[in-house]
């Protein structure tokens, strides 16, 4: 399926005209939370430009969140964007870097950037070192950022809605996954006729229409590996282009759609962990057939999966894995299980985790504004 309209594109670059002349002189701070998001159908290939091949759906999480604050000043309009950028208080020349030519990027849609110095910072809750992904937390927190700024200094982004779809739209731009960052609970990206208003060009929050079964649904994030991968998310992304398995995997990945659509409404739990285990296998499994193929997991990985596989088989216990690009695991399972999973994990799979490390997230709200 391809987007053919790219509606929001058209608006945002129409409207650009309007925002060009920011007032020289003129100061002030914006500071966003993000959170991160763990896919349940997985984003994994993609299209011209930053568009994905096929349709995702994502659970918002509530503790694994991005802060990012952004001192911004108007330079006249004959001064080029000038960027600090600080991560955990220290300079990070290589996210800068990324940062500089991703603001540049989206200035056609953002024209006052252009003569703009910013000061941005950023912390996250998790350890850095945690191996999860921080892409998604950080460009959703910078896009609500400029947005802010935008809504501070034009006034143009009114409704709700107007201001976390043109958020959700930047953060796309930034990192495929961050733009379902931008809404809390359950967000879909990417062109499905299983959700009327889906889009390519942005994610849509879609929370109203699953059960509240899901609402305070918890995901325990068993940190395997804390190193850097051996292959970047845009990498493989990218092998997905001569993937022979690509055709193939973009109609399962829309029939995984509308399959766990159905899970989600009636709380089909059943179905629901066969579905997300299903695409986290298929993710990996893409990962082993590219070429050339790599390898995120690792021997502990498997054998989490193996001992959650048998522990839900001997007790019954609804929980479920699913994998993120990389060797770490995530589980997932009701709020009113917590005490016996936190139990099993605390007696079975800590082992199995860098120095012991496991984050007790859940379901979020959503960002949220500080200032
Ligand atoms: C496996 O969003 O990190 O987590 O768009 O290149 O920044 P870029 O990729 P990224 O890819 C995420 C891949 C995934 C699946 C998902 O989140 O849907």
């Amino acid at each position: 399926m391809t987007d053919r309209s790219n509606l929001l594109e058209k608006k945002y670059r129409a409207e650009a005209d309007g925002l060009a002349s920011a007032p020289a002189g003129y100061s002030g701070r914006v500071t966003w939370e993000c959170p991160s998001n763990i896919a349940l159908i997985k984003y994994w290939g993609k299209k011209a430009i930053q568009k994905p091949i096929n349709p995702s759906l994502s659970f918002t999480l509530q503790k694994s969140v991005t802060s990012l604050s952004v001192d911004f000043l108007v330079h006249k309009a004959d001064h080029e964007l000038t960027l600090e950028f600080l991560l955990e208080d220290r300079p990070h020349p290589l996210f800068a870097e990324r940062l500089m030519k991703y603001l540049q990027h989206v200035s056609q849609f953002m024209p006052f950037l252009k003569s703009m110095h910013l000061k941005m910072q950023s912390r996250s809750s998790f350890p850095h070192s945690a191996g999860i992904a921080s892409s998604a937390s950080s460009f959703g927190a910078i896009a609500l950022a400029l947005c802010s700024m935008e809504q501070k200094l034009f006034g143009n982004l009114r409704s709700e809605n107007d201001f976390f779809r043109k958020a959700s739209f930047l953060a796309r731009l930034g990192s495929g996954s961050a733009c379902r960052s931008v809404y809390g609970g359950c967000a879909l990206w990417g062109i499905t006729p299983e959700f009327e208003g889906s889009t390519d060009e942005a994610a849509i929050p879609v929370t109203d229409a699953i059960n509240p079964l899901y609402a305070n649904y918890r995901d325990s994030i068993l940190v395997v590996s804390s190193g850097l991968k051996s292959v970047s998310s845009t990498t493989g992304h990218k092998l997905m282009e001569e993937h022979p398995f690509a055709a193939a995997r973009v109609i399962q990945a829309n029939h995984n759609m509308a399959r766990i659509k159905q899970s989600l409404i009636v709380g089909d739990q059943h179905a629901f962990i066969n579905l997300i285990e299903h695409e986290a296998l298929t993710l990996h499994g893409l990962m082993l057939s590219s070429d050339p193929g790599f390898i995120l997991i690792q021997p502990d990985t498997l054998e989490i999966i193996r001992k959650v596989r048998y522990y839900r088989k001997e007790t019954g216990t609804p929980v479920g894995f699913t994998l993120d690009a990389g060797a770490n695991v995530h589980l997932l399972y009701p709020a009113n299980n917590e005490k016996d999973i936190h139990g099993f994990i605390e007696e079975n799979l800590k082992r199995h985790c860098e120095n012991g490390l496991v984050i007790h997230d859940q379901v979020g709200s959503g960002p949220v504004k500080i200032l």
